[in-house]
């Protein structure tokens, strides 16, 4: 709905509640609020430590674009470079019936992919919401549950001749997107390094997850076979290519944060040794979101950074991703205000414990926070009186609005360094490139795509122009599909699993 700006009314969540908004006109007195003045003071505090100088951009993109190098140089490093096994760009032309499973940061989601060529396909789609105890349980459980959400998805969204397809005793190719950092060796299995986005399921890191996905196929004796073990930022970026040519790279932002692109077998000193064509171009999965872990030398971390880090279930870890994707930005924000709130500087006299518990300001109010269209910030009278049960001044709801923009700003301008470290590692400043971005940030969060682009100007200049993101075809399903059908080519032409 559009909202009025004034008067009553309501919003869907992205998380399914309804918040009723309402406009008030006494809504400064009885409790003693901050004033207008000490809110502007505390402002210019915050602004100091989540902005992100030109200056200081380029020194992280010149540290990350090493860091890139030495992944690519050496196994087993931060951030990884991860070989993906998937061989060039897609032609275009791939066609066919696919199945793709993607267990993402939030759902569980299954599809059925018909590839068409000519960059066109069709899809059809369940998703399934995993549970904490999924995330945090024995792995082999969660393979289990996929696998089951899998047969549900066969027996009721298939149609009649896909069926009798089935019963004959035909196997559907399957693309499984993964999205946690996997070592690969070819492109149907993979090791998972460590699990991300607040995953921890036991027995899993240090196995080998199409193995283990496999045995819960054969438990639910599934028509399936899993061809190409993904990773969302690869299936972006071929999906991407498929109806863009101009793309490069991809990126995710969304709970968590990578990217991907392709790379000249040639310059991946790791590879050789491995008889692999050195004129041929794999993608690379560079799970960025590791960058600076465990060091924490190039960015700009704030005290709540900090505390985000260390109370998360892998502290150290994930040091660029906590700073930018979407499972973290409103933990950051619900901090501030926490620190603010014990220097009696909010709230005073209200009771606060709603505000207390760690994750429950999520990123989604941020966004809707930066949208308010109205002039009294109707939406964040809402998000605090329904949610927290708190009543805010217009003074108070200006400066929570003014810090979802900077830590809002800052993720983003982050995340321009990255594709900027890309970008320039590559050399496609000059002639320019597409680069396909997908994830809740991307999509959702009010202009997170205009500030990656004003980031980029930021580090290059007004060359930085030629760099423009666009919103990616589906990677986990489209492109899952895409990298199956090209599996596939490969493997009957005798080129699987190395050129
Ligand atoms: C994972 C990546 C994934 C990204 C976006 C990160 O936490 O490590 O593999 O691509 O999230 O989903």
């Amino acid at each position: 709905m559009v909202l009025s700006r004034r008067g009553s009314g309501s919003v869907t969540l992205p998380t399914g509640q309804t918040l009723a908004i309402h406009t008030r006109t006494h809504d400064e007195e009885d409790l003693p609020h901050a004033t207008k003045k000490t809110m502007s003071d505390h402002l210019r505090r915050f602004e100091s430590i989540f902005t992100l100088t030109p200056q200081r951009m380029r020194m992280i993109v010149e540290a990350f674009k090493e860091t890139l190098e030495l992944g690519l140089e050496q196994s087993g490093q931060i951030v990884p470079m991860i070989p993906t096994f998937v061989f060039g760009w897609p032609t275009g032309q791939e066609k066919g019936d696919y199945l793709a499973l993607d267990l993402g940061g939030t759902n569980l989601r299954v599809c059925l992919v018909t590839v068409q060529g000519d960059g066109k396909f069709e899809i059809t789609q369940s998703k399934y919401r995993l549970t904490e105890d999924q995330k945090q349980d024995d792995g082999q459980k969660l393979f289990d549950f996929c696998a089951e959400c899998l047969q549900t998805f066969i027996s009721t969204s298939m149609s009649p001749e896909g069926s009798s397809q089935l019963q004959d005793g035909h196997k559907i190719p399957l693309g499984f997107t993964f999205s946690y950092p996997c070592t690969q060796e070819r492109i149907d299995h993979g090791i998972l390094i460590r699990w991300t986005k607040g995953f921890g399921a036991d027995n899993t890191e240090g196995h080998d997850v199409a193995a283990m996905f496999r045995k819960s196929l054969e438990k639910y004796q599934l028509p399936v076979d899993l061809t190409a073990l993904i990773n969302d930022t690869t299936g972006t970026l071929i999906a991407s290519h498929y109806v863009n040519p101009k793309t490069r790279v991809a990126c995710i932002f969304g709970t968590g944060c990578n990217a991907a692109y392709m790379e000249d077998v040639a310059d991946i000193p790791k590879m050789k040794g491995l008889n692999i064509d050195p004129k041929a171009q794999m993608a690379i999965n560079c799970e960025w979101g590791a960058f600076d872990s465990f060091e924490h030398e190039h960015l700009p971390r704030t005290k709540y950074d900090t505390i985000v880090d260390e109370t998360s279930n892998k502290p150290g870890e994930q040091a660029f991703e906590k700073l930018i994707s979407g499972r973290y930005l409103g933990e950051i924000l619900r901090l501030v205000i926490c620190e603010l709130i014990d220097e009696g500087i909010l709230f005073l006299g209200q009771n606060t414990y709603k505000l207390e518990s760690p994750y429950v300001f999520e990123t989604a109010f941020l966004s809707l926070m930066e949208s308010d269209p109205t002039d009294e910030l109707l939406m964040i009278i809402g998000i605090f009186s329904h949610f927290f049960a708190v009543e805010t001044t217009l003074a108070e709801r200006q400066f929570f609005r003014a810090l979802a923009q900077l830590i809002g700003r800052r993720a983003a301008r982050l995340s321009a360094c990255g594709i900027a470290a890309i970008v320039s590692k590559k050399g496609y400043l000059d002639e320019g490139c597409s680069v396909g971005a997908d994830g809740s940030l991307y999509n959702k969060y009010p202009g997170f795509a205009e500030r990656i682009h004003e980031g980029l100007v930021d580090i290059f200049g007004e060359r930085g122009r030629n760099i423009v993101t666009h919103h990616a075809e589906d990677g986990s399903g489209v492109g899952s599909a895409i990298i199956a059908a090209m599996t596939n080519k490969r493997r009957e032409q005798g080129l699987y699993p190395n050129l």
